[in-house]
């Protein structure tokens, strides 16, 4: 469920999943104003659904309404997974920390949080989650930079005093001494501008992640890997939180597959196709 939902490439996912687990099921973008929020959500029991994933702008409001919330997505404050319950009651979770998490193990496989400062860059939704992930695998610092300084302080204030929350200006200095730098903003999304950050400061080392995926290689993330910084794209942040959804809907784990990941990627590349 989203407003707008239909470019979404979820439905691509999770309809392999269906095929490939062999369950007569199908994923349905869910075309839902947000003033209709409450009844779509009530009315998934009648009409059979398993449960449903949300998007943009319902991941909070969506938290008001269901009858129950896991630990991990009041923490993160918003919900991005339904599951509907055998006597139609509601239950939220949120599997985006699971799925950036997860993205960057599998394309780094070396990986740890706690190797050195990460900077965070945004304060919606997806910071929120990312953060809490971060932290959750033994993040010591995070350096939280967003356009709206009382966000980011709202979100470090809620998830604790690893986080720094700094002003817009500071996101260039901020990449000083970083083991890893994340786009979680808006800005280099199909149709948005670049980021607009300078990378001078960004040690050679230090990995570059976004968790956009269209494109699937942000302006952020092509400045990264032209001046030699691993990069990890956020396309795999979408696959891995797909599988925790299908734990919790029918009980089976599925597996992000270079099959999968070919397949949604040919989609992000030539969408008509
Ligand atoms: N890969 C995945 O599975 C996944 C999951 C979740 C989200 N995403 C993507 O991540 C992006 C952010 O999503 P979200 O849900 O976190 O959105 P959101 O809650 O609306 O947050 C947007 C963030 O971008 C910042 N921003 C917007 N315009 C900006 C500008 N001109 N300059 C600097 N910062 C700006 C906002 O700053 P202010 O606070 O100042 O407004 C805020 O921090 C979207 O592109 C979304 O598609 C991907």
């Amino acid at each position: 469920m989203g407003w707008p939902v239909m470019h979404s490439r979820s439905p691509l996912l999770h309809n392999y999943w269906f095929k490939r687990h062999g369950l007569a099921g199908t994923y349905v973008p869910l075309a839902i104003r947000p003033e209709g929020l409450a009844e779509a959500l009530r009315a998934l029991h009648p009409l059979g659904f398993a449960g449903v994933n949300l998007t943009i702008p319902h991941k909070q409001h969506a938290m008001t309404l269901v009858d129950e919330v896991d630990p991990v997505a009041i923490r993160i404050g918003a919900i991005s997974c339904v599951v509907v319950r055998p006597d139609g009651s509601l239950t939220g979770s949120n599997n985006d920390c699971y799925g950036f998490i997860h993205n960057v193990k599998q394309a780094e496989p070396g990986w740890r949080a706690s190797a050195g400062p990460v900077v965070v860059l945004g304060a919606g939704g997806g910071a929120r989650a990312v953060c809490y992930g971060l932290l959750q695998e033994g993040a010591k610092k995070i350096r939280l930079v967003n356009r709206t300084l009382a966000r980011a302080k709202g979100i470090a204030a809620e998830l604790g005093s690893a986080i720094e929350a700094s002003p817009w200006e500071y996101r260039h200095d901020a990449l000083e001494g970083a083991a890893m730098a994340v786009n979680a903003t808006s800005q280099g999304m199909s149709g948005q501008p670049a980021l607009d950050i300078r990378l001078d400061k960004l040690p050679k080392g230090a990995l570059a992640a976004d968790i956009i995926y269209t494109p699937l290689e942000t302006p952020f993330l092509a400045a990264a890997r032209n001046r030699g910084n691993r990069t990890v794209n956020g396309l795999g942040m979408l696959l891995h939180q797909g599988r925790p959804a299908w734990k919790t809907w029918f009980g089976i784990e599925p597996e992000v597959t270079a099959e999968l990941r070919a397949l949604m990627e040919k989609s992000l590349v030539a969408p008509d196709n």
